[in-house]
């Protein structure tokens, strides 16, 4: 990758709501076991947003969090991204009230859709303009609320989702430190397998697209999890090469959370031992673009990652798409 201009995370912060459902609480509202869920999934309980939240609040939170994190005001950002499949509305974009919420007067703001890569995608993204320097500080947000758009009544899909926030700030860093190799891709051909019909262009809102289910996610859960055992590790060992690493180097992998199964085949995919793998699946369930910041938040508050390390992004979601990137923690600086 072309290095000349080192890129990485000098902020972060997240968001998850309060409010807990548990596996026991699904079994009272679908023909489902805490067993069944824990085991082809390894969720236990995931969180809710209560009615009043949408997505930009969250998204807004973690943001705040991130920006104290990295040290500077809203007003230093020049770039807004929000990585979501769960926008507030169809536009304005989430990235356009969360700059007006932080009162980011000088940042552009756009939403990006890859679905649960949406947060890799993102940073990856974000980190474009900073290299060509074009701008210098740019906010990135993987932020759902997918509760709003789960069937209750479809258990193949409502016991695996979850809310919740997470928000970067890209900046510059010194000595090699940030970003060193990044992969993103989509195969366009599987979109059937994961979308919301409803609400676009194509099924705009009627009597018969309620009726149809087609505001809620429609998901063939075998093609994804098929697609995803493949491009996880797949993508962790083109951003690994792209940065001239193998996997014996990655200190810690933190893969998207959907299902531990999914989670633990990447793994294996990259003789990885399950010491090296971030895992918070049990406690979000599938937060979709939230999960790999929630993950990485909790990776750092709990001492697994000190500067220098090398560690792994990598998501897989709607489109269907994929993405990952290589870092090597810290800002480089004291
Ligand atoms: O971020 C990207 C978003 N999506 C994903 O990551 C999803 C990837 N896919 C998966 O994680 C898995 O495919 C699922 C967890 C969704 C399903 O696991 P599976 O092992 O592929 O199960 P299945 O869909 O093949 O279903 C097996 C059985 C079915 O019953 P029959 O037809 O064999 O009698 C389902 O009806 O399990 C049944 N089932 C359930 N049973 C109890 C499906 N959902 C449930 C449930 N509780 N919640």
């Amino acid at each position: 990758m072309n290095n000349e201009k080192s890129v990485g995370i000098i902020g972060l912060g997240t968001y998850v709501p309060e409010k807990i459902l548990t596996n026991k609480d699904m079994e009272q509202i679908v023909e489902t076991s805490h067993e069944w869920i824990v085991e082809r999934t390894g969720i236990c309980e995931r969180r809710i947003a209560e009615p009043e939240i949408a997505t930009s609040d969250m998204a807004t939170i973690a943001a705040q969090k991130a920006l104290a994190e990295a040290g500077i005001s809203a007003d230093e950002l020049d770039l807004i991204i929000v990585g979501t499949a769960t926008p507030d509305m169809l536009f304005p974009s989430t990235a356009c009230l969360v700059q007006a919420n932080l009162k980011a007067v000088n940042a552009a703001a756009f939403d990006l859709a890859a679905g649960c890569s949406g947060f890799v995608y993102s940073l990856i993204t974000g980190m474009q303009f900073i290299k060509s320097g074009l701008y210098k500080k740019v906010l990135v947000i993987g932020a759902e609320t997918l509760s709003r758009i789960l069937d209750w009544t479809d258990r193949g899909t409502c016991v695996l989702f979850g809310d919740g926030a997470g928000a970067a700030v890209l900046g510059e860093t010194e000595n090699g430190f940030g970003i060193l190799g990044a992969d993103i891709g989509a195969d366009g051909t599987g979109g059937e397998f994961l979308k919301m019909p409803g609400g676009g262009s194509r099924n705009p809102a009627s009597k018969e697209s309620i009726e149809g289910k087609m505001h809620y996610i429609h998901m063939a859960g075998s093609e994804v999890f098929k697609f995803a055992v493949k491009v996880m590790g797949e993508s962790a060992l083109k951003s690994l090469h792209a940065a001239g690493l193998e996997p014996d180097d990655v200190d810690l992998l933190i893969p998207h959370q959907a299902n531990i199964r999914i989670i633990q085949s990447a793994a294996k995919r990259l003789k990885l031992s399950m010491d090296k793998v971030a895992v918070n699946v049990d406690k979000y369930g599938n937060t979709s673009a939230a999960s790999i910041p929630l993950a990485l938040r909790e990776s750092i508050d709990a001492g697994k990652i000190k500067d220098g390390d090398t560690i792994v992004l990598v998501g897989f979601g709607a489109g269907l798409t994929w993405a990952s990137c290589v870092l090597k923690w810290g800002k480089g600086v004291n």
